[in-house]
């Protein structure tokens, strides 16, 4: 049931901080600044020398959100959206870990590139929300994200969750293919350790509804952000296009200047994303939008300086890891998707045209 919620996407919204909780119980070891993950002890991966992350829509996201971690790293890792990785055909080797990410578990493009790279002599890794799911079946290994049952058509608790429990498998990772912690291991896991009451403040202190109405008349909404605010951008984007039926689009923020402004005018809020890394670089193209006399709305940890000074308004999250300050940017931007479909009445929970489960091509 809705429990109380009008929609299934509004509650699950709000059960994000138990769906974390869930997500990194018993696997964070602040002591230590270690992960434990119960089917990866260390060492599990010392012989992976590439990564290859397979997933569709919002799954994908994740999916570039972790190979930006990982990369990071040192690891290379490359994400690929799922139904072209068989057309892409990137070199798969023994050394290769396939991570497929999907909530469902039963994502048809998904499901077709693990066994293209079973096929080719690949490791497979699960990362899904759905314990028995087909995708645990055709991997060699799974890690769950736990999010909780999602019934809304657009996900929201599980991309928290699944770049979550991708942020683990990273340390995991990071430890097993370089023979030492990450320099940063002991601050993510405090981070992730926060992050469930992090995101019940931005809960707690929404003012996203009040962007929404402001921006309701406009022409089309873009979103940008560099790093791992760019796959942010995107799914902000994806989310805002999909229950609200309005023209949305993610860009890289480094992009911008090659295309994507000239469709910048006063009709086009630009939601622009700060982790607290490049954040200078972003900045200067927040001034070029609005040089074009658009609106900018910073999602950021940093409310009294610079950027603050600058953007129209404000959607802040807690300052924290810029690693994990993307999940709570996103929060922040399925608030403003959400209270923008709404005063559209649109039918949240079930969009036209698209079905919480993709299990053709
Ligand atoms: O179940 P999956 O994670 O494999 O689903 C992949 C996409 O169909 C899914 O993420 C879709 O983009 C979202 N429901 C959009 O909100």
């Amino acid at each position: 049931t809705k429990g109380g919620y009008e929609h299934f996407m509004y509650k699950e919204i709000h059960e994000q901080p138990g769906a974390l909780r869930r997500t990194i119980h018993g696997r964070l070891n602040p002591l230590n600044g270690g992960v434990e993950l119960e089917a990866f002890p260390p060492g599990t991966f010392a012989d992976v020398e590439q990564i290859h992350l397979v997933a569709m829509g919002t799954s994908h996201h994740a999916g570039m959100y972790a190979a930006s971690l990982m990369a990071a790293r040192g690891i290379p890792a490359f994400p690929f959206m799922a139904g072209e990785y068989a057309v892409t055909v990137p070199p798969v080797t023994p050394g290769t870990l396939v991570v497929a990410v999907s909530q469902s578990g039963e994502t048809a493009d998904t499901l077709d590139a693990v066994r293209r790279a079973r096929a080719a002599g690949a490791r497979t890794l699960a990362v899904t929300n759905v314990v028995g799911s087909s995708i645990t079946r055709e991997c060699d290994a799974e890690l769950l994200i736990r999010a909780g049952p999602e019934i809304g058509v657009a996900a929201t608790k599980t991309f928290s969750s699944q770049v979550t429990a991708l942020t683990l498998l990273t340390e995991r990772l990071a430890e097993d293919v370089t023979g030492s912690k990450s320099g940063d291991a002991h601050d993510i896991v405090d981070a992730l350790s926060r992050l469930p009451g992090d995101v019940q403040e931005v809960l707690d202190t929404a003012t996203a509804s009040a962007i929404a109405a402001e921006y309701q008349d406009s022409d089309a909404y873009f979103f940008i952000g560099r790093g791992i605010a760019h796959p942010v951008a995107l799914e902000g984007a994806l989310k805002f296009k999909e229950i609200s039926y309005e023209h949305a689009e993610g860009f890289a923020a480094s992009e911008l200047k090659h295309g994507p402004l000239a469709l910048v005018t006063p009709l086009t809020p630009v939601f622009a994303i700060f982790t607290g890394e490049e954040d200078e670089a972003t900045l200067s193209n927040v001034k070029e939008v609005q040089a074009r006399g658009a609106p900018v709305v910073a999602i950021t940890g940093d409310t009294d300086g610079e950027i603050s000074e600058f953007a129209d308004h404000v959607l802040a999250i807690p300052e924290t890891h810029p690693d994990v300050a993307g999940v709570l940017a996103n929060v922040q931007l399925q608030l403003v998707a959400y209270h923008a479909a709404k005063l559209l009445d649109r039918p949240i929970d079930k969009p036209r045209n698209l079905a919480k489960c993709v299990t053709v091509e």
